[in-house]
């Protein structure tokens, strides 16, 4: 079965027709970076293009996309990045939905479809780090670190070269 078959069925939004597809292999860095600085993503803010690259050759990138009149491609109004090892975790990444089609499903369809996509594997589990989303991930199950008994516990790269461990 193909990606493109697996994909969420387009979805109707007041601003149009929204469709869904794989981009990793044909995402433009630079429409990546104009997209995350225009919706004013503090994560991504200094995220560079050679570094979107190198994201996209480890990870998949889900994308949705206004449909323009009777063709495909159109603005980019939705991104879901999903990493896997394929044996134990999985994680979501840059769940971002353009501010004037928030509240229509968009994440979700992403975040669906970024749960049962065939590249992830046989994983155990899938994690992710939100600021304020936190009523988006619990109706697919996502629950606090907290509530589960675990410690998630980081080191920031530039702590570890404090202390001369890189
Ligand atoms: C969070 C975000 C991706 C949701 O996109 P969306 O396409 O509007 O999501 P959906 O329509 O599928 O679901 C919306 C639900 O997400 C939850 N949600 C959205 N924003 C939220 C916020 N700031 N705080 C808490 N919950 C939020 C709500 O439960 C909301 O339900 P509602 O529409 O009934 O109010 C979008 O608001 C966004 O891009 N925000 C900025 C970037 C961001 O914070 N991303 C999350 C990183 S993990």
């Amino acid at each position: 079965m193909t990606d493109a078959l697996l994909a969420p069925a387009p979805m109707e939004t007041p601003s149009g027709l929204v469709a869904f597809a794989d981009e990793t292999w044909t995402a433009d860095p630079k429409e990546l970076q104009t997209y995350f600085q225009a919706e004013a993503v503090p994560w991504t803010a200094d995220r560079t293009l050679e570094q979107w690259r190198r994201l996209l050759a480890c990870s998949r990138l889900l994308t949705a996309r206004l449909v323009p009149e009777g063709g495909r491609g159109g603005r980019l109004v939705g991104t879901t990045r999903v990493w896997s090892d394929h044996a134990y975790e999985a994680k979501l990444y840059d769940v971002v939905t353009a501010s004037d089609l928030h509240h229509h499903g968009v994440a979700s369809a992403l975040v669906r479809w970024a749960l049962r996509h065939p590249w992830v594997g046989e994983v155990q589990r899938f994690v992710l780090e939100t600021r304020d989303a936190v009523d988006l991930y619990p109706r697919f199950g996502f629950q606090r670190a907290e509530a589960m008994d675990t410690i998630h516990m980081r080191v920031l790269v530039k702590d570890l070269k404090q202390k001369g461990l890189r």
